[in-house]
Formats: structure tokens, sequence, C-alpha cells
């Protein structure tokens, strides 16, 4: 047996060398006992008789490019297994292309955590300013690897930060850059860093990057798996910008994009040079011959507001969907039936208010049978709130009851922020508007979120009863 000793720092080079020194003495893989910074010595400990070498070892170059990161993978059989392919390539020099071969797979698949360890390290490295008032910057960062990869991977670091000193302090290894030379020490205890102010930035920055509408929780935590996050100063937001993610969507969703204000200035202007239907007659005839923007094309029919003409509720949805634009009637489809229940339940009955939406014709897309609803754009709602207006001056509500973004655009003038100004009123030029989501809102939402979510929307309701009877009989 003969026990070869690895170093912990220079790993690749010895084992290269040692490894083709046994071939050449022709040492089968079994005599080996390889000793990777010293962890066998004191069970092995033999005599180790210099390989005599019995002419050249020809490696062939892919098995070079595997094995020099291979060295770098922590488990203990890697310099075994690698030997043992190596010796078996000498008779059997097809080997390398076998993609079936178990051993070679293996060692490939090793490998491959290498590169992964590897560009993970590029990617959670942080490190800390240390402040030491020399003429370059100096830094510092605790970094744990799953594998050793702090050897092959400071070379890219030296060249990336060229002109600043730093170190790379790991359980096993320190890579030191100083004055540009790159050294590497044995175990140095985790220092004790500086907080460093570049990391409150950092957090910011990084919360401002997450996307909540395109988190993926499972693959983020792949991409950046936890054991990382205790080094790495912005993931001590990650948790909390999880949590809070569905709700920032809806929030996202329902803010939709706006317009430039130079254009709707302009659809504006355009507006208030035509005058207001004076009656229902007039507004009716008016209305069922909009083509003020394209939406009327393709819809079935224009829907117009219904109840009660001098209802003291108004309540304003977004636009009809495809059981409104075939009835040519608000809210009788699934977002209206689940409104009437909740409503009812709230004590709010829909008979006594006029109900009807921010934009009057169907904006979908076709898709073979199925008409797909679209989210209204600026420009529409623009175009549509000329009837709104009509409708309201003709009603002449207490309270306006929008629901939704649409809604809450057309009505204010933003949509923005609509999860945190629900439940309230706010004034403007149509009178007292009381906010709260779209009860398609609701129809989307997981059943875990649906209850709580529904409670809510019962409590807007119940709220807005409660404004318009104060509304309605002023103390
Ligand atoms: N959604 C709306 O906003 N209005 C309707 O009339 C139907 C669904």
């Amino acid at each position: 047996m003969h026990t070869i000793p690895l170093p912990r720092i220079g790993t690749w080079e010895a084992w290269r060398t040692a490894a083709r020194a046994c071939l050449a003495a022709r040492i089968p893989p079994e005599d080996i006992l390889w000793d990777f910074a010293g962890s066998e010595a004191e069970l092995f400990a033999t005599d180790l008789p210099a390989p005599t070498v019995r002419g050249t070892v020809k490696v062939p170059a892919d098995f070079v490019d595997m094995a020099k990161w291979v060295v770098w993978h922590a488990d203990p059989q890697r310099f075994a297994r690698l030997y043992a392919l190596l010796w078996r390539l000498r008779l059997d020099k097809g080997v390398m292309s076998d993609r079936a071969d178990p051993d070679l797979a293996k060692l490939r698949q090793m490998e491959k955590a290498v590169h992964r360890c590897k560009h993970k390290m590029r990617a959670f490295v942080r490190f800390r300013d240390l402040r030491t008032g020399g003429p370059r910057r100096s830094f510092a960062a605790w970094f744990e690897p799953t594998h050793h990869t702090v050897e092959p991977n400071a070379p890219f670091f030296a060249r990336r930060f060229a002109d600043m000193d730093w170190m790379i302090v790991t359980p096993d290894i320190t890579a030191r850059f100083t004055d540009g030379t790159l050294t590497f020490h044995e175990g140095q205890p985790k220092p004790d860093l500086p907080d460093d102010a570049t990391e409150e930035l950092w957090g910011t920055y990084f919360k401002n990057i997450f996307n909540p509408a395109r988190l993926k929780v499972k693959a983020m935590t792949a991409e950046m798996p936890k054991k990382y996050w205790k080094n790495m100063p912005e993931a001590q937001h990650i948790p909390d910008l999880i949590a809070h993610a569905e709700a920032r969507v809806r929030d996202m969703a329902e803010a939709g994009p706006t317009l430039a204000p130079a254009r709707v200035a302009k659809i504006r202007a355009q507006l208030a040079e035509t005058p207001q239907p004076a009656s229902w007659n007039l507004l009716d005839a008016d209305l069922h011959n909009c083509t003020r923007c394209p939406l009327h094309g393709p819809a079935t029919q224009v829907v117009p507001g219904t109840g009660p003409r001098d209802a003291a509720l108004m309540i304003v949805g977004e636009q009809p969907g495809d059981a409104e634009d075939l009835e040519g009637l608000p809210f009788v489809g699934p977002a209206g039936q689940l409104f009437d229940r909740l409503a009812a339940q709230a004590g709010l009955d829909r008979k006594t208010a006029f109900v009807t939406n921010a934009v009057k014709h169907f904006k979908f897309e076709q898709r073979g049978k199925r008409r797909i609803h679209q989210n209204p754009n600026t420009s529409e709602i623009e175009h549509c709130r000329f009837w709104v207006e009509s409708e309201i001056k003709l009603v002449k509500p207490k309270l306006i009851l929008a629901m939704g973004g649409t809604a809450a655009e057309s009505l204010t003038g933003t949509r923005k922020g609509i999860l945190k100004r629900r439940g309230q009123i706010e004034d403007t030029p149509h009178g007292p508007v009381f906010l709260t989501v779209h009860p398609s809102y609701l129809l989307r939402l997981p059943d875990h979120a649906r209850e709580e979510a529904e409670q809510a929307f019962r409590a807007d309701l119940s709220g807005a009863v409660q404004a318009l009877t104060l509304l309605s009989h002023p103390a």
C-alpha cells in the first residue's frame, strides 16, 4: 500500500504529479491511499516507496480538463475515483466518450457540482470594507463553500478586484491578494468583520430590484441556496419579500400601466368640448352610437348602467365581461353573482343602486372559441369617462362605490395603491367616492386566500353602506 499525501493548498498539482508517477510505475488503484491534508496519515501511515517510472504516460486532455475540477470536490473518494478511471484509460481510451460508463458519469457529476459551487462563490461572496486607510482599499469576506473552490476561483477574484487588497476566508483555506500577489494560507477562524455601510445600500437595491411577479420560491432557493444566506447581508430581506410578494403583485396588477399625462390631457380637452347628454334619452341614443375608442368594434353591444335613475348609491365596475356583453346588462356574469351574494351579506341591496362600468364595451382577445378578458388601457378609460360622468350628472348619487383599479382611475385619476386606499372615501370632482377592490379579483384568488379576502370585501361594502347613511342623513 502506498500512502500519497496531498496538501490542502496546491492539491491539483500534487495529485497530478503523483498520479502520473503511480501510473508510470504501474501501481494499481487498490494499492494507493490518497491522504488529503493529512486526514488519513495516522491511520495508514506507510513508507511510501518512490514509484519507479517506466516510460512516459499519455493522459487524454479531456480527462485532465475534468480532473482539475474534480480534485476540488468535497468527496474524500475523489482522488481514488480519478485514479481508477485513469488506470482504466491506459487500456481503453474510449472510456472518456462513453457517457453510459458509471465511473465516468459519477466523475462528470462531481465536476458539475464543483463548477456550480464555483459560480455560487462568484455570486455570493460579500466583501466588507476593512477601512485600513492604506493606499489600496482593503476588503475581507467570510465564505463557506460546499467544495474546495477557493483556490481554483481566486484568480477570478484577482482579475476582477485587481486594484484592491482582499482576502476570502473559508473554514479550510484563506486566499489573500495583497499588492497584486495572490497567496493561500491554511485555516483561519471566522474573522470579526466590521459592519459595512454599503450593505444597507445593497439591501435597499436588492429590495428594489426584487420583482414579486417573477417570484418562484423553489427556483430562487435552487439558485440561491439557503445555506449561503447567513453570509449575505441582503438575504435578511428575502423572507419578508416572499411573504409580501402576493400582495405586491396584486397591487401592481391593480396599478396597471398609465398613459403619459400629455396624452391624458389631450383626450380630456377633446371631451370637454363635447356637451354631455342632458337627458336619459339623449344619453341612451349617444351611448349606443359610441365610436370614441376602438373597443366598440369587436364588442356585441354597449352596456349602459342600470338601476334606479335617482339612486343614492352608484356602483362603478371595470367593463362588461363576456356575459354582460351578450346580455347588455352590467354585472350579470360570475363577478356580478359573487358581488350580489357578498353585497347582500353586507346589507347592501344591489337593486337600490345604479350599477355601471367605467368602460362600456367589452375588451377581449379571441382565442379559439373563447373571448379572454383584457384590461382596458388608460386611453380607453379616459374616452369612456365621458359616459360615466354623464351618468353621474343624471343620477346625482350621494356616494359612488368604485370597485377595482379601472373604476378608481376613471373616478379619482389614479389606480395606484388601491389596496391601501380601499375602505375609504375620497373627495373627487364627481363627489365622494368610496374605494374597494373588484369582485373578479376575489374570483382569481387561490382558495386559501379567498375567505379572508371576501371578509375584507364585505367589510368595505358595509363601510360604504354606513357612509351612504351618513351622507344621506347628515347630522
Ligand atoms: N366586471 C365588471 O367590472 N363589470 C361587469 O359588468 C362585469 C364584470
